[in-house]
């Protein structure tokens, strides 16, 4: 049986479970204060290249309540506390405060009607057209709330193939990972091209210490001896909100969970390793450069953090009820 054959692992597939858009776009988006219908929301063309190489944003989902009663925004209120974040970094000052950008997040979701699981993308980009290439500090700046439906892969098999990339992370003194901001994600798509092109579903990359940081989209972690292992913040990863999240729900599963530096060959040793963000979920990696990850299966620890993760943003557990903000129907 091939790798292929044993789970359903093509790049397509992986990419069609992870976020698929049922719908081809929202009526209505948020703007600037307002919900502006699709159609309208536009911009000069001058107004990419320079001017949005500093925008940054943020990945955030609502999911079904198990009693499909209402939508459950997943920890709104600290992802947008990182959109802050990642704009005070690049110098960009987003003329809202969090009332109201969480009052817009949930705007969006009533005004689009939404009943399926969502994923909201807020941003900011430097308002205008722009001519000069260095993008000034302080500049006005325009805020989008934009969002569309996905399947989420939570309690269902799965899994992915995944190499270590030749492209090093980004880092600190270069392009902070710890910045969302949409530049940064060149790094990542440079890893994701060479990946598929050598057969597998995604890159794993190495800072410039040659240790484990993080996948283009996702953190990353091991399990070795029931032991989680996940690099630390200061490794080259953005601050992800699923890896807390894992790292909590682990620790209260019984697990030891420890934040250190990950070697590459830890990896290949590793009884399972998996990827933990906003879009990719909790993912299972199967294989590391060729070699299988345990029974190249999930393995029992992922499994168990799948389940009460899934239950968790779903408010079917009891647990960390202060991470779900409540979009009744
Ligand atoms: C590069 C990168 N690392 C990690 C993550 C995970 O972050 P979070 O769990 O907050 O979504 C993301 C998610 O979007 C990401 O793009």
């Amino acid at each position: 049986m091939t790798m292929e054959q044993e789970l359903d692992l093509s790049a397509m597939s992986i990419m069609d479970s992870l976020v698929r858009n049922d719908r081809a776009h929202p009526d209505w988006l948020w703007r600037s204060g307002a919900l502006v219908p699709w159609a309208e929301a536009s911009i000069h063309v001058n107004a990419v290249g320079h001017a949005s190489v500093a925008a940054v944003f943020e990945g955030i989902k609502a999911y079904v309540s198990h009693d499909a009663t209402k939508l459950l925004a997943f920890r709104l209120d600290e992802h947008l506390r990182r959109l802050y974040e990642s704009a005070r970094i690049v110098r960009l000052d987003i003329p809202y405060g969090i009332d109201t950008l969480r009052a817009a997040v949930i705007e969006v979701i009533r005004a689009n009607a939404y009943r399926d699981d969502v994923y909201l993308r807020p941003w900011a980009f430097p308002a205008g057209i722009i001519q000069e290439q260095m993008v000034p500090a302080g500049i006005a700046c325009e805020l989008v709330v934009d969002s569309w439906t996905f399947q989420s892969g939570l309690g269902t098999e799965r899994g992915c193939r995944a190499a270590v990339s030749s492209w090093t992370r980004i880092n600190e003194a270069s392009m902070p990972p710890r910045v969302k901001a949409f530049s940064n994600y060149h790094n990542g798509r440079l890893a994701m091209i060479e990946a598929r092109e050598n057969g597998h579903d995604w890159p794993i990359l190495l800072n410039e210490r040659g240790k484990v940081s993080e996948g283009p989209g996702a953190c990353i972690a091991i399990v070795r001896d029931g032991v989680v292992s996940t690099p630390n913040t200061t490794s080259g990863i953005l601050e992800s909100l699923t890896r807390d999240t894992s790292i909590t729900l682990l620790r209260e599963l019984g697990y030891t969970v420890v934040e250190r530096d990950v070697d590459r060959t830890e990896l290949y040793l590793a009884d399972e390793v998996f990827f933990m963000g906003t879009g990719w979920e909790i993912l299972p990696v199967t294989w590391v450069d060729g070699l299988k990850v345990g029974e190249g299966t999930a393995g029992p620890v992922v499994r168990a953090l799948d389940e009460s993760y899934a239950a968790l943003v779903r408010g079917a557990s009891d647990l960390h009820a202060e991470w779900l903000t409540e979009i009744p129907f």
